[in-house]
């Protein structure tokens, strides 16, 4: 995520920031205890070492789902373990060691508001209940770079049926966990003139998003279970919607009436939305979404509308009557 100086307060981002202003940045969220981890050799080989430990380590690799196809080739694992966005550890993309600290079992999702019975649920029992495949997606971050990823998991449409949302029920507010004793950019700032992040990280959808087939509740990546720097146990992966809508480490899903604000909305209302839908045609504030540098080539490639899956997402949105800012950012 790019952030420039305003409130007092800012999250960097070298690719879209002058360099002289990206490191002057750094400086203060170093300042912060938001400042980069340094990566050892463990934290590179962490979803081996963490899958052996794993519970559900006998269900991967899962059977491929050959319905959803990339147009490029699968980013390397290794650069996606190294490069990842997760404030929690940090503020730079450097922050795979630092999310070795997360404790993911026991692990407890939540199910609640307008569902039929409340309910809590453990990450191996949800998992062994609904059961996983592997689907190969896009990744499309609003930074305007992009990966291809091997996914293991189960659409989210089934975590909605076990739920059992009443009619009432019109969107799904999503949390990551909170606890700033591991998780060093939920601490506190430092200085009393930087405000306060709105923490947990939080996110929405709409039922109807929640329900499309794309719609995915992440498990595992590269035939294991997901490292944690990529958001385990439990992340989203909304492949037509940028990279900042898929939350990780998710541990409640509180089914609404009312349209969630997330994280990023509640601290820029005015660059980051409710939608957030991939479109090169409507640009970031302060950049422009027409192409993304595909990490691992560094090739620069048109960007597509819904980052190429108008034909399984476009009639979620024809009715809406919203204009390209909303939905769009
Ligand atoms: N979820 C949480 N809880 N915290 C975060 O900082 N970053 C988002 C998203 N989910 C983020 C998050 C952003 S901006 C992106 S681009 C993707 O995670 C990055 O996922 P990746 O690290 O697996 O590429």
């Amino acid at each position: 995520m790019l952030i420039k100086t305003i409130h007092n307060w800012e999250l960097p981002e070298a690719s879209a920031t002058p360099e002289d202003v990206f490191w002057n940045r750094r400086q203060i969220l170093q300042g912060m205890g938001l400042g980069a981890a340094t990566i050892g050799a463990g934290a590179l080989g962490i979803s081996d070492a963490f899958g052996a430990a794993d519970p559900t380590l006998d269900l991967y690799p899962a059977k491929r789902n050959e319905t959803y196809k990339l147009d490029r080739p699968i980013t390397a694992e290794k650069l996606n373990l190294e490069y990842n966005n997760f404030y929690e550890f940090g503020s730079t993309k450097r922050i795979a060691e630092a999310a070795q600290a997360l404790p993911i079992r026991p692990w407890e999702i939540k199910i609640d508001g307008m569902v039929e019975k409340e309910f809590t649920i453990g990450i191996d029992e949800l998992i062994r209940k609904i059961g996983i495949e592997e689907r190969l997606y896009r990744h499309r971050c609003v930074e305007a770079w992009s990966m291809t990823v091997p996914w293991s998991g189960f659409a989210m449409s089934k975590l909605v049926d076990l739920a059992q949302p009443t009619s009432a029920a019109k969107f799904i507010r999503m949390e990551t966990f909170h606890n700033p004793e591991i998780a060093p950019g939920q601490k506190p700032p430092l200085f009393s003139w930087s405000n306060k992040l709105p923490w947990p990280y939080v996110e929405g959808v709409s039922m109807a998003e929640a329900r499309n087939e794309l719609s995915f509740l992440v498990t595992g990546a590269y035939g294991k279970p997901v490292a944690k720097q990529m958001g385990a146990p439990l992340r989203l992966a909304l492949p037509w919607k940028y990279g900042f809508k898929s939350i990780k480490s998710i541990v409640r899903f509180s089914f609404t009436d009312k349209q969630p604000v997330s994280f990023w909305e509640t601290i820029l209302p005015n660059e980051y939305g409710f939608y957030a839908n991939v479109n090169p045609a409507v640009n970031h504030p302060r950049w422009s979404q027409a192409s993304e540098r595909v990490l691992g080539t560094n090739e620069r490639v048109p960007t597509l509308l819904y980052n190429g899956y108008h034909e399984q997402v476009a009639k979620l949105y024809v009715n809406l009557g919203l204009p390209p800012h909303v939905l769009y950012r």
